[in-house]
């Protein structure tokens, strides 16, 4: 059994199985020809922080596999009245197939896992993001062929998407160039992951704009994630200099393209004219949430389908 917990628990070969196979799913799934490996399973996704994306991704994925989901929320189950995580995982795993948590700490995840009967998929943690990357890598090869040897810039926190971002560089063989405000950097520890290392495939820049030179893609998140609310006015002075705008692209190769996993605050991290921009892609990179994540679950279900 496989749980899906950061970017690193899978291998550069399934990463190309999955992007093949989700290449098929989405093919499938415009056609409007039937999918459904996944009848009579069940997937239940546990947010304890909002959600649009993974939620309506995940949901509407699982009933386009032919199978079921069960919606679950800190203020509607007893995770919210302190029942043990090991609990609540030994339950819940025990009546579904599948389980997608957005939560706080790694470490719950971890928790629940370990005492999962069934894999377990990362929809958000603070430490990472691995749904989000698989569908920014998916979209990049798409829109440019194979993301091998390429430059991505990122511009802005050093949160869950920057290291998942670098773990799946060290994975993938591409390079990130990272440029973030002085206290806001990149954990280095949670950038490599268990077992991996990003030292090659990460370079930082003090200069945001120095960062996006050369770059095949520029991409950025939000100042503020999900939990560090209480941060907001500092971060607002802080990453003041960090917003991804029209001189950054003109410093990107010309054919550059702009990622951001959404939701945005225009004229924060970044500008109107870039993310409504011809250059920005954010519309198909939300869209392929659903495609690689339909992937991904036939895939820790039912293993390579041949
Ligand atoms: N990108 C993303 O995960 O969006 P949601 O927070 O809306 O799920
Ligand atoms: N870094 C952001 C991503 C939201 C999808 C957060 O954690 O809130």
């Amino acid at each position: 059994m496989k749980h899906y917990l950061q970017f690193n628990d899978l291998t550069a070969d399934e990463y190309t199985y999955l992007f093949e196979r989700a290449t098929l799913i989405k093919k499938k799934f415009k056609a409007y020809e039937k999918h459904h490996p996944l009848v009579d399973r069940t997937l239940a996704m546990i947010f304890e922080k909002a959600s649009t994306r993974t939620r309506v991704s995940f949901e509407a994925g699982m009933y386009q596999l032919g199978g079921s989901v069960v919606h679950l929320t800190t203020g509607d189950s007893q995770l919210g009245r302190a029942e043990p995580i090991e609990d609540s995982a030994k339950v819940i795993s025990r009546m579904v197939d599948l389980v997608m948590i957005r939560t706080y700490e790694q470490a719950k995840i971890e928790r629940f896992a370990a005492n999962s009967r069934v894999p377990v998929i990362n929809g958000l943690t603070n430490e990472y993001h691995p749904c989000q990357i698989l569908a920014d890598i998916f979209t990049f090869i798409e829109h440019r062929g194979s993301i091998q040897g390429k430059t991505v810039a990122w511009v802005g926190d050093g949160n869950n998407m920057a290291n998942t971002w670098l773990q799946a560089a060290a994975l993938l063989g591409f390079k990130v160039h990272v440029s973030t405000p002085r206290g806001y950097e990149i954990d280095e520890k949670l950038a490599a992951g268990a077992g991996g290392t990003s030292a090659s495939s990460y370079q930082f820049f003090s200069n945001p704009l120095e960062a996006c030179q050369g770059a095949d893609l520029v991409t950025t998140d939000v100042w503020t994630s999900m939990g560090y609310e209480a941060e907001n006015e500092e971060r607002k002075k802080a990453f003041a200099d960090w917003c991804v705008d029209a001189e950054m692209m003109a410093a990107a190769k010309p054919d550059a393209l702009f990622m951001h996993c959404l939701p945005a605050h225009r004229g924060e991290e970044v500008e109107a004219d870039v993310i409504d921009g011809p250059q920005s892609v954010v519309w198909d990179e939300a869209e392929n949430r659903m495609h690689v994540q339909k992937a991904l679950m036939e895939y820790l279900l039912l293993g390579r389908i041949a």
